[in-house]
C-alpha cells in the first residue's frame, strides 16, 4: 500500500480498514482500499451466520474472496470473528442445546473456520463483545449454557486449529479506564496467569465525536503491561448529521489523538477503521441520526480526520 498503511509500515505498524466483498466490484472503493490500506477485516464475511448458517455446513465463499483480495494487494488479514452473540445463527441460539453440546459445537465451528484459514490470517477475534458496561458478563447464549469457562475454551480451540494467528479478544466501550476494561484487563490477566492462549486485545473504538477518552493511551498501556498486544480494531468517530466543517475539524483532532494513542504505545500494532467510505457506513443504520464517522466522504474524498491520521506519523 502507499497512503496510511505505508506510512504506518514505517512505524512498524498497520492501518487497516473493515472490507466488504460486496463493494469491491465498484472501482473506486476498491480503488481507494488498496491504495490506503495494508490490512483488512472482512467486515461481515466471516461472521457465524455466514460461515456455518445451518449446523456443519460451511461457507467461506465470502471469507475466501477477502483473504484473495488482500493477498493479491499485499495487506494482511484480522479474522472476525468466531464466538459472537450477534450475527449467530437461531440454530444456535434458539437450539436448545445443554452444556456440552453447544461446547462441541463451537469448538467444532472454531476447528473448522479457523483451520480453514490457516495460515493465511494475521489474527483472529476469537470472542466479540463478551462483557456488559458494568463489567458483568453478557448473557449470551454461550454464557448462560456454558458460564464463564467459554471464552478461555474457545482460545484453546482457536490455538489448535491455527497455531500462528495471533488470538484477540475484541469489545467495544474498554476503550478508556472503566467497569468494563477493567472487567476484560483482570480476565486477561487471569489467562496469562493460567496459559490461556490470548496474544492481543482489540478495542473496537467506536467513538462519537468529541468522545475520545482522554486516558486512551493509558488503557491500552496497562493492557500491553500484561504483555499482550494491543490494536484499535473497528475506529470511527460519529457525529449528528449533516457534517460542517466545525465538526470535521473536531473529528480530525480525534482521528489524530487515537492515531497517536497508538503510536505511542509499542505493543499497539495497528488501527483498523470501520469501513472505507461513509457512504457504506454501519453508523447511519444503527445509530440513528449519526454518520460521517470514517476518512473518505461518500464520494471517496478524504476528509479533514484523514490528515488527522496522517499528521500523527
Ligand atoms: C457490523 C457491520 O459493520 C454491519 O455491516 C453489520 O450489519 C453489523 O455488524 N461490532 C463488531 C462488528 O464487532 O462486527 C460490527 O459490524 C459493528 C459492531
Amino acid at each position: 500500500a502507499t497512503g496510511l498503511g505505508q506510512l504506518a509500515a514505517a512505524k512498524g505498524k498497520y492501518f487497516g480498514t473493515a472490507l466488504a466483498n460486496n463493494h469491491l466490484g465498484e472501482s473506486a472503493y476498491a480503488t481507494v482500499a488498496d491504495r490506503e490500506f495494508n490490512s483488512v477485516t472482512p467486515e461481515n464475511e466471516m461472521k457465524w451466520d455466514a460461515t456455518e448458517p445451518s449446523r456443519g455446513s460451511f461457507n467461506y465463499t465470502g471469507g475466501d474472496a477477502i483473504v484473495s483480495h488482500a493477498q493479491a494487494h499485499g495487506q494482511s488479514v484480522r479474522g472476525h470473528t468466531l464466538v459472537w452473540h450477534s450475527q449467530l445463527p437461531s440454530w444456535v441460539s434458539n437450539g436448545g442445546f445443554n452444556s456440552s453440546t453447544l461446547t462441541s459445537i463451537m469448538q467444532n465451528h472454531i476447528s473448522n473456520v479457523a483451520g480453514h484459514y490457516q495460515g493465511k490470517l494475521y489474527a483472529w477475534d476469537v470472542v466479540n463483545e463478551a462483557f456488559n458496561d458494568d463489567g458483568s458478563r453478557r448473557q449470551s447464549v454461550f454464557q448462560t449454557t456454558i458460564g464463564d469457562s467459554y471464552i478461555a475454551t474457545a482460545f484453546q480451540a482457536a490455538r489448535a486449529a491455527d497455531p500462528s494467528a495471533k488470538l484477540y479478544y475484541n469489545d467495544y466501550n474498554i476503550e478508556g479506564v472503566n467497569s468494563k476494561s477493567t472487567a476484560v484487563y483482570n480476565m486477561v490477566k487471569a489467562f496469562k496467569q493460567q496459559g490461556v492462549p490470548i496474544d492481543g486485545v482489540g478495542f473496537q473504538a467506536h467513538f462519537i465525536l468529541g468522545q475520545i477518552p482522554s486516558d486512551l493511551q493509558a488503557n491500552l498501556q496497562r493492557f500491553a503491561d500484561l504483555g499482550v498486544d494491543v490494536a484499535l480494531t473497528e475506529v470511527d468517530v460519529r457525529m449528528q448529521t449533516p457534517a460542517d466543517s466545525t465538526k470535521l475539524a473536531t473529528q480530525s483532532s480525534n482521528y489524530n489523538t487515537l492515531t497517536k494513542a497508538c503510536l505511542n504505545v509499542t505493543r499497539c500494532v495497528g488501527i483498523t477503521v470501520w469501513g472505507v467510505t461513509d457512504k457504506y457506513s454501519w453508523v447511519p443504520d444503527v445509530f440513528s441520526g449519526y454518520g460521517a464517522p470514517l476518512l473518505f466522504d461518500d464520494n471517496y474524498n478524504s476528509k479533514p480526520a484523514y490528515t488527522g491520521v496522517s499528521n500523527a506519523f
